[in-house]
């Protein structure tokens, strides 16, 4: 007794994560289908110990099927998620798409579980920015002790956020310099990426911010309190998979660094990696194909009355993005659909 699911994307990186941890967690799956463009149709992917062929999203039929994890861009989203959701499946979205839409939920199940009773509004939930994503798991548990003010947040976000091609630029530029007359321009992203870093993730908003940190701003705002004040630099690195962020947070009453940590521990989500000594700390490598957020670092901020600087890691296709849906799937399961 399980549900029908439909992962939608399956051949790019978010997909195939989502059907990995769906094995993993051993999702209670009653049948599967792995859809992705036209181009893929026939494409093998991994399911566990099968093998599914992908199917084309544009001519599949989403009647009778319980839920569709959904992760191609916006585009797409636009055109079939409303098909699937109106023949009774409901949608869990990885695209920036529905975040904003005050008629459907944006979860991160450690943080706003409560919200997915909101779900029937669009039988859509929407999932947040992976930057977004690791960061309110952080956030919730201090918030909850000491009230959070403000936020300033700088990321260093790897390669994989910008999907399979931004991989792909990253590799063959890095060989690239060792091969004086290979020349692989910048594509996906706007500067060459390899030996570099690059401060601009998405479109520039009116007030020279990127949409990337409008969303950082707009979703902790919408998944913890819209009260909470934050103020984002994202910036791209030349790191395969893994997204860190050096996180300032200043909090209403003060809040001892000891017990922040204390907290941290004990937060759902959260592994504490945080020794004062050489390699006490996570790194983004080291956390790949983990499902926690690690923080480290943790530390008074003593420029203002009451501040804390933490040091924050994820897997950006686990936490980020798939490993988050099928938290929400896991949860809209438990609270909201019937099995079989
Ligand atoms: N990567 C991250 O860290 C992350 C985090 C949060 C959210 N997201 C979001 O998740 C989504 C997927 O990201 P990704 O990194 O997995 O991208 P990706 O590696 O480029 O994969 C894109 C997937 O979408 C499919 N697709 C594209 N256009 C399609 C169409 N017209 N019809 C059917 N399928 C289509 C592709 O199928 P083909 O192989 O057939 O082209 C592929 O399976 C995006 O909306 C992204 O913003 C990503």
């Amino acid at each position: 007794m399980g549900y029908k699911v439909v992962v939608v994307g399956a051949t790019g990186n978010v997909g195939r994560e989502m059907l990995n941890i769906l094995a993993e967690r051993q999702f209670p799956v009653d049948k599967i289908a792995a859809l992705a463009s036209r181009k893929s149709l026939g494409t093998e992917v991994s399911f566990g110990d099968t093998t599914l062929k992908t199917k084309d999203l544009d001519t599949f039929d989403f009647t009778g099927w319980d839920m569709a994890l959904f992760a191609v861009g916006s585009g797409p989203t636009k055109e079939y998620a409303p098909k699937a959701a109106a023949a009774g499946c409901v949608v869990i979205d990885n695209s920036s798409l529905y975040r904003y839409d005050p008629d459907v939920p944006l979860i991160v199940p450690e943080v706003n579980p409560q919200a997915v009773h909101g779900y029937a509004k669009k039988n859509i939930i929407a999932n947040p920015n992976c930057s977004t994503a690791q960061m309110v798991v952080a956030l919730k548990p201090l918030h909850d002790r000491a009230t959070i003010k403000r936020v300033v947040v700088s990321t260093y976000q790897s390669v994989s956020g910008a999907g399979k091609d931004g991989m792909d630029e990253l590799w063959e530029q890095t060989k690239a310099v060792y091969n004086p007359t290979a020349d692989v321009p910048a594509k996906k992203f706007t500067k060459e990426i390899a030996f570099n870093v690059i401060p601009h993730i998405d479109v520039f908003m009116d007030d020279g911010s990127t949409k990337e940190e409008w969303k950082m701003v707009a979703e902790t705002k919408k998944i913890i309190d819209p009260k909470i004040k934050v103020t984002a630099t994202c910036v791209r690195v030349p790191v395969f998979v893994g997204h860190s962020e050096a996180v300032n947070i200043e909090t209403e009453e003060f809040l001892d660094e000891d017990e922040a940590r204390d907290i941290l521990r004990e937060a759902p989500g959260i592994m504490v990696i945080d020794k004062r000594e050489n390699g006490g700390y996570v790194t983004p490598k080291e956390c790949v194909g983990d499902f926690a957020t690690f923080i480290s670092r943790i530390r008074q901020d003593s420029t203002i009355e009451n501040g804390l600087n933490l040091w924050c890691v994820s897997d950006n296709l686990r936490k980020g993005a798939a490993l988050n849906a099928v938290q929400i799937a896991e949860l809209l399961g438990r609270e909201c659909l019937k099995k079989g």
